[in-house]
């Protein structure tokens, strides 16, 4: 078992202000679609924690090169769209869902031979979602358990991919990510269409590239790239799936007033601010820049918040802040119905599980429904010290640790899973008294 972590109260709240480290999601494609171009990109603002980590690794063994002129900004120099070289060995995709997915995507089309590996959580989360599509492309993807799990090997095909028109089952950007990408290399062309709108930031860092998409409704449509245009520069913002645990925790800890610094406002991700919002949070956007990904700064005061009730429509704007926004209802005044959360069970772990069997021995305020959770909240005076375990899940073990810090503290084990996304994490957190 890794460290026992021990999170004590804060008693003054939040104040001054945080900088939010750089986007998971954009700093994995940063990497990815950098490594496709023959000129150097730099990129700054790069989240450096494990998952990204494994990205950059994927790259190497693809014979790209990546040097990272300090911690987060990083000097990328591919060979061109064909010239990914074959991997000498295996290569592991760690806790990572998005490189595994996507790269599955770019490898597709490739004339060599791949093969990946994954820790425990990914080796059981479900792959048919993208080797389903792809090998109606022509993509030949063998995998454990009739092609559903790691291991994974891509292997390369004779005829060049064809495009489909593919309707996705449930909304995911891994998936519509991995089908542009393998249409990207496809003879002719191809459209995805999710149910509803998940997060774009492969479309609109590919259009960064001069990459030309057609976006209808919830469809996107891709054909064959022959050149792709880098620009010099990519910065990374800060993370709104890491900055929703100071949005949540300044929000139920009195006499907090706090200031985000440069975080993505991109509106495939702010459903966070919307459902706090609606909940009676005091937040406002201060300077907001508008570039390829919109940034600003967060201003979050306390406030004192209402239960609320949301469902599938917004879920893919705030599908990784569930176990966060489970804790802000722990307080709120009333009850929260989360409904249509189902993806939550093949997340890092089955999280609709683990945060009802956690945040139950804090309080026992949650009822698991099948696809969501009813919170009883106002809660905020029936806290009890509890030993809750993270099951290794980053995103757990954070809002762990600000149920604890908002109450009456907490004992988490496998804390260390932070470093999956936030290595600085508790750092911060216990800067705060
Ligand atoms: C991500 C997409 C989401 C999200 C994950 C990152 C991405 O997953 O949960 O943390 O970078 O595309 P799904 O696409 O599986 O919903």
């Amino acid at each position: 078992m890794d460290k026992l972590k021990a999170i004590q109260p804060i008693k003054k709240g939040l104040s001054g202000e945080i900088l939010i480290p750089g986007d998971k999601s954009v700093s994995h494609r940063s990497v990815m679609f950098s490594g496709l171009c023959d000129r150097e990109v730099k990129i700054t603002n790069f989240l450096h924690a494990a998952d990204c980590m494994s990205t950059v690794n994927c790259m190497r063994a693809l014979g790209v090169s990546v040097k990272e002129l300090d911690e987060n900004t990083l000097i990328v120099k591919g060979n061109g769209l064909d010239g990914l070289k074959e991997p000498a060995g295996i290569i592991d995709a760690g806790n990572s869902g998005t490189t595994l997915r996507l790269m599955m995507g770019i490898l597709s089309g490739q004339k060599f031979l791949t093969t990946f590996t994954g820790d425990a959580s990914l080796s059981r989360r479900p792959m048919g979602r993208v080797i389903n599509p792809l090998s109606q492309m022509g993509a030949n993807i063998v995998g454990r358990q009739n092609n559903k799990y790691l291991p994974i090997t891509v292997i390369p095909t004779k005829e060049n991919l064809h495009g489909i028109s593919y309707k996705m089952p449930m909304a995911s950007a891994q998936v519509k990510s991995a089908i542009l990408l393998a249409g990207m290399n496809a003879d002719d062309e191809t459209t995805v269409t999710e149910p509803y709108t998940s997060r774009d930031h492969t479309e609109r860092m590919l259009t960064g590239f001069g990459v030309k998409l057609k976006k209808s409704g919830t469809s996107i449509t891709i054909s064959r790239v022959n050149k792709m245009t880098p620009p010099a520069e990519i910065h990374v913002p800060g993370d709104i799936s890491s900055a929703a645990f100071w949005l949540v925790a300044a929000s139920i800890i009195e006499g907090s007033d706090v200031i985000l610094k440069d975080v993505g406002i991109n509106e495939t991700r702010t459903g966070i601010i919307d459902v706090l919002k609606d909940m009676g949070a005091d937040i406002q956007l201060l300077n907001v820049r508008d570039e390829v990904e919109p940034l600003a700064d967060i201003r979050v005061r306390y406030a004192k918040l209402h239960g609320t009730t949301f469902g599938a429509d917004i879920m893919p704007r705030l599908i990784d802040e569930i176990p966060i926004i489970a804790v802000a209802a722990m307080f709120a005044e009333g009850t929260t119905k989360i409904t249509g959360a189902g993806e939550l069970r093949v997340k890092e772990t089955d999280r609709l599980q683990v945060i009802t069997d956690e945040f139950n021995k804090v309080c026992p305020c949650i009822e698991g429904l099948e696809d969501g959770m009813v919170i009883t909240g106002g809660q905020k005076d029936n806290l009890k010290f509890a030993r809750c375990n993270s099951h290794d899940d980053h995103r757990i073990a954070m809002a762990l640790a600000i149920l604890g810090a908002a109450g009456v503290g907490v004992e988490i084990e496998n804390s260390e899973c932070v470093n999956i996304s936030y290595p600085t994490f508790y750092e911060i957190l216990t800067h705060f008294e």
